[in-house]
């Protein structure tokens, strides 16, 4: 599949930093840790494909075709290795970066995400869901997800719970619907990240009904990542509970920048 360009934030100076966004949305989910690591880190940040402002041809995609448009963006700049934080779609992405290119990979952070493929149900209701998105649009799946993406706390309402809703409302649905059946084909990432010889960490939602607690340890445990839980926050830390989910970022990142790998294997 040809690379498409993606709409991509470039941002700051210093150790590249990849924040890549999960489904259906686009890079301004990450809003208040660009801001906030800008100052210290060259901060990357695209629209996936399908997502934002970025192409969205028609078909399906696949992983391994996310993976090598943000690969492509990185190129572009000139940026050999970098630190990636992949949320949910995100990180399925950056698992599949590891797979195809892991010497471009200095660490990882995986939000809110698992590196586990569909059970055979799961995949028949994300081919469903990515006919009934191209033939109808995000209504349906925007307000689906809106029942399941926050912790109870949030206010459904809030300026923060609204702007996600609208973010999703935005996404092109032919692009929805070619992630959704990226999603629906995606390897099983188990081995990848057993063998994965880099600094991980896990940051998880503490009430995230989409991605549970017990997978994010067990993931942080094959992974041999730390694992940081954001209380008060579901599927969206980065939104729900920002200053924690910057915090979480920034102490991994410091880590790193000390020449620390705070978990690494022998
Ligand atoms: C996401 O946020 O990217 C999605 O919830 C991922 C998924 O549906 O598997």
């Amino acid at each position: 599949m040809d690379i498409v360009k993606l709409h991509t934030l470039d941002q700051g100076a210093g150790m590249p930093v990849v924040l890549l966004h999960g489904f259906p949305f686009d890079h301004t989910l990450w809003a208040a840790q660009i801001e906030a690591l800008s100052p210290a880190y060259r901060v990357i940040a695209p629209d996936l494909r399908g997502h934002g402002r970025s192409p969205a041809p028609e078909g399906a995609y696949s992983m391994d075709a996310l993976a090598d448009d943000v690969l492509a963006a990185l190129d572009e700049r000139g940026i050999e290795r970098a630190v990636w934080f992949g949320h949910s779609l995100g990180g399925y992405v950056t698992m599949a970066a590891l797979r195809r290119a892991p010497a471009r990979i200095a660490a990882i952070g995986l939000v809110a995400t698992h590196p586990h493929p569909d059970t055979p149900d799961k995949r028949l209701q994300r081919i469903q869901s990515a006919e009934l998105t191209a033939a109808k649009g995000m209504s349906d799946l925007a307000l689906s997800m809106m029942a399941v993406l926050f912790a109870p706390e949030l206010d459904r309402q809030s300026a923060p719970a609204q702007a996600v809703y609208a973010m999703m409302q935005r996404t092109a649905p032919v692009g929805a619907a070619g992630a959704l059946r990226a999603m629906a084909d995606r390897p099983d990432s188990v081995a990848t990240l057993q063998a994965a010889h880099l600094p991980a960490v896990v940051i998880a939602g503490a009430a995230d009904h989409i991605v549970s607690l017990d997978v994010a340890e067990d993931m942080a445990a094959l992974a041999n990542a730390s694992l940081v839980t954001v209380e008060g926050a579901g599927h969206l830390p980065m939104i729900e509970q920002p200053d924690a989910t910057t915090a979480a970022l920034r102490a991994f990142l410091g880590a790193l920048d000390q020449g620390g790998t705070r978990h690494p294997r022998t």
